[in-house]
């Protein structure tokens, strides 16, 4: 079995790296950015002819919230077109897509878990044109399974964790919101959820052919906690003394808007796929 990976160097492609020779049963072909550039329609037609992949999962992605603002053409170039263009080539090669997609899609009004088919409701450009490319590839190709993950870190990338660590090593007091609610998700665990989608398809293919389970799901860590909670079970785990300062999303000011409440209902991807998610805490400890 052949999956190809688009956007290799970032974190989530790094991770799939990092866990490739744990499933030596499939090939896996990592493309970076200048391997594959998702935005050229005719360079992934070439890669997928020379390749012929049986899976693709779509790794690349514009992802800079604040820069996405003030440069929403490349921004919808990467999420919305690059989307449509792998949809497309995958639709050709009859290959399935696994396109992973944002908690940034909704507005953070809900108290409650969202689910997937709460209505989305971005409220600023990265998560419209991640929510558009979803409509791009849900139009176009009907082997799609679009996974909308949230607040990705791990050990590979940039991330959250990352910049607190080195913030910690510059300064004696760092200031972090606690008026935003979500769940961390560990790359390396979205990671191994693709693969266990990609296994569980092959062996449903074979044992019931017409039951496909393609749509969206949820995936993230499970719990729910504050970027404060989540930088203080950082600095705890590495034994870091900081004066650790939580405010208010008013006294943080940045060029996106954020949803106050993003927190993922996983019993979708639970269910249909037999997933066991671990919780968020306990996670970070043992990386
Ligand atoms: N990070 C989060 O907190 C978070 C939260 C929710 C959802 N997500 C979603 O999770 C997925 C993975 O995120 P991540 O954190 O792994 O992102 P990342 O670290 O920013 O990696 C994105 C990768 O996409 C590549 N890329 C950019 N433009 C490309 C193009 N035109 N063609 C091919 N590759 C291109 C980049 O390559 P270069 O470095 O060479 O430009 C980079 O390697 C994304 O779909 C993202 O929207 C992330």
């Amino acid at each position: 079995m052949v999956v190809l990976v688009t956007g290799s160097n970032g974190q989530l492609g790094q991770s799939l790296q990092f866990l490739a020779p744990r499933f030596p049963e499939i090939q896996f072909v990592f493309c970076t950015s200048s391997d594959l550039d998702i935005t050229n329609k005719q360079n992934c037609e070439a890669v997928f002819a020379q390749i012929q992949p049986h899976y693709c999962i779509n790794a690349a992605a514009y992802t800079a919230v604040d820069k996405a603002e003030s440069e929403p053409e490349k921004a919808y170039k990467i999420n919305v077109m690059g989307a449509k263009n792998l949809a497309e080539v995958c639709k050709a090669h009859r290959t399935i897509l696994l396109h992973i997609s944002t908690d940034f899609v909704f507005d953070g009004k809900k108290t409650t878990p969202y689910t997937e088919t709460d209505i989305p409701n971005p409220t600023g450009v990265y998560g419209k044109t991640k929510l558009e490319g979803e409509i791009e590839i849900q139009k176009t190709l009907e082997q799609h399974y679009i996974i909308r993950t949230s607040w990705v870190y791990s050990q590979f990338g940039h991330n959250f964790m990352k910049t607190m660590l080195r913030l910690a090593s510059e300064r004696d007091r760092i200031s972090v919101v606690n008026d935003q609610i979500g769940t961390p998700t560990h790359a390396v665990d979205l990671a191994e959820c693709l693969v266990k989608i990609i296994c569980h398809r092959e062996l449903v293919e074979v044992q019931k052919p017409t039951n496909h389970d393609f749509g969206i799901y949820n995936f993230s860590n499970e719990g729910q906690c504050s970027w404060y909670d989540f930088a203080r079970a950082i600095f705890s785990i590495n034994d870091i003394s900081i004066h650790l300062q939580p405010i208010p999303t008013s006294e943080f000011p940045t060029p996106a808007k954020r949803p106050a409440y993003s927190v993922l209902d996983k019993t979708k991807i639970k269910t249909v796929f037999g997933i066991d998610i671990k919780d968020w805490e306990s996670r970070i400890r043992c990386q």
